[in-house]
């Protein structure tokens, strides 16, 4: 039987380059697919700063020079065989150098720009030619536009189909429309009246929106959100447009990576049978790794998070006092905007033996505190899916959330689903929700042991293996296939 081929483009996978859960997905999903029914690859961009092991491994399929921008520019296509899975990576020093796969918004535009047209004119080349390319978020936004327009005269190109990922509508792709028409080469047309503007500006992932044959999100929440105003981030008309051909495919995590049975970043382990005792454990182990007291009745949270609005730090800041204060303690672990950064550490510096926080990112420390941690916060503004409240369900941390996207679909709040719950959410974004949950969340730890218990093992014997999303994903591919 002939293997469907899929290709996954994307701008970051695990264990390559990973800023956030694009990366985990990218990483993981090739290899939930079926190999005798799908022979899936990806291809990334070859950035200079990917660890040198990996690049020490790669093997030169070829090269060749392509007019783009202005110029003639070089790309090479390297290799790398990972537990079956070929990755590609793009290469062209100019456009991937640096110390991160993002630098400047407005450059970015241009290299992902570069990524589109070029993985498309390397695959006549390849002995490979993808059936479907499976596009992430506007990175690769332009993919299914050059498809359809560019590339579309060339009977090479004629039969591929496309599948558009969104993980994050927030962020499009956004520039000015001459800037990304210039940059792109794609017709004027495109960016006059529609297909890749939106307002007076250029928009990549409008484009993939617009020319994908199927469109997926991370949530069945989610697809329904974003097809209205509030989440819609301006594309809720045309995600209404597209509902035919767009659905909502909840995220997986890697189970064999993420297990407290056996994570070597952990010193102590354990599982759904011996939660009370791990979990103490782990604690104690995460409370003295970041010189917090060692209080075993403290209600210990935990955060792994981009610091930004979205995860709702605007909710936390104005609880950070009642947080650093018994019984509760506070562990953070995450980067981003400045402010939220400041008022965190500031709180740490003030409350060493309550709050710790830890700028930066560190995978070690992640799977610490998603282990050592009693409960995890998340009361996210928006969230597509979000696998840090999977990793924290696996790893018995209940998760405190905002009922929304994602989260909604995971987590299983205590008023709603009582002995069945695997963690506490709430509705509206205020934090007087939040303190309602805190609130239920502490009086549940303190008063109700058995029920925490309960809800610890709930929460570790959920399956959120990639095995049923696959089989969605698949089913999508297949009916590409055979239009
Ligand atoms: P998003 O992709 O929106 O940032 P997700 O919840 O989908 O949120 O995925 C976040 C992923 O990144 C998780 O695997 C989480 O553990 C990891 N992560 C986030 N911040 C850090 C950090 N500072 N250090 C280590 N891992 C992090
Ligand atoms: C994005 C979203 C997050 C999702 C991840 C992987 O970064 O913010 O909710 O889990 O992509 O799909």
């Amino acid at each position: 039987m002939n293997r469907v081929k899929v290709l996954f483009a994307a701008s970051e996978a695990v264990p390559f380059v990973k800023t956030g859960g694009l990366a985990d997905v990218v990483g993981a999903l090739p290899f939930a697919l079926n190999p005798q029914e799908f022979d899936v690859r990806v291809m990334l961009p070859c950035y200079t700063c990917l660890p040198p092991d990996y690049r020490a491994q790669m093997k030169d399929e070829r090269y060749f020079y392509t007019y783009f921008n202005g110029r003639d520019r070089y790309v090479g296509i390297r290799s790398l065989v990972r537990e079956g899975v070929t990755f590609y990576f793009l290469d062209n020093e100019e456009y991937f150098g640096g110390f991160g796969p993002y630098t400047d918004y407005t450059y970015d535009i241009e290299k992902f720009s570069f990524f589109c047209f070029s993985l498309l004119a390397s695959l006549p080349g390849l002995d490979f030619k993808p059936d479907i390319i499976h596009c992430h978020d506007w990175h690769t936004g332009l993919i299914p536009a050059y498809l359809k327009n560019t590339y579309g005269g060339d009977p090479f190109y004629q039969s591929i189909r496309t599948v558009f990922t969104i993980h994050n509508l927030k962020f499009q792709g956004l520039c000015g429309r001459e800037y990304l028409c210039r940059i792109s080469g794609l017709p004027w047309t495109l960016f006059y009246e529609g297909s890749l503007c939106s307002g007076s500006g250029g928009n990549m992932m409008k484009g993939a929106i617009q020319y994908a044959d199927k469109i997926t999100t991370v949530s069945n929440s989610y697809a329904e959100e974003i097809k209205t105003p509030y989440y819609g981030e301006s594309m809720d008309g045309l995600l209404q447009w597209r509902s035919a051909d767009f659905t909502g495919i909840v995220n997986g995590i890697d189970t064999s990576s993420y297990d407290p049975e056996t994570d070597p970043a952990l010193s102590v382990h354990y599982g759904a049978g011996n939660v009370t005792k791990g979990k103490k454990a782990a604690k104690a182990a995460l409370q003295k790794r970041l010189g917090l007291d060692p209080d075993p009745d403290a209600l210990l949270i935990g955060m792994v998070s981009r610091l930004t609005e979205q995860k709702g730090l605007d909710l936390v800041l104005p609880l950070l006092d009642r947080l650093s204060q018994p019984p509760f303690q506070l562990a953070v672990l995450g980067s981003g905007e400045p402010f939220y950064q400041y008022c965190l550490a500031d709180t740490a510096a003030g409350r060493p033996g309550r709050v710790s926080t830890y700028l930066g990112y560190n995978e070690d420390l992640a799977r610490q505190i998603y282990a050592g941690s009693d409960a995890f916060l998340m009361p996210s503004r928006f969230e597509p899916c979000g696998l840090s409240q999977l990793i924290a369900l696996r790893y018995g941390s209940l998760p405190i959330v905002r009922a929304t996207g994602g989260l909604k679909d995971t987590v299983m709040s205590l008023d709603k689903f009582g002995e069945k719950a695997t963690g506490f959410a709430f509705e509206s974004y205020d934090a007087g929700g939040l303190h309602w949950v805190l609130d239920m969340a502490w009086h549940t730890f303190s008063q109700q042991p058995k029920l925490w218990t309960r809800m610890q093992v709930n929460a570790m014997k959920q399956d959120f293996s990639w095995q049923r999303s696959a089989e969605l994903y698949q089913g999508i591919y297949r009916e590409l296939y055979n239009r």
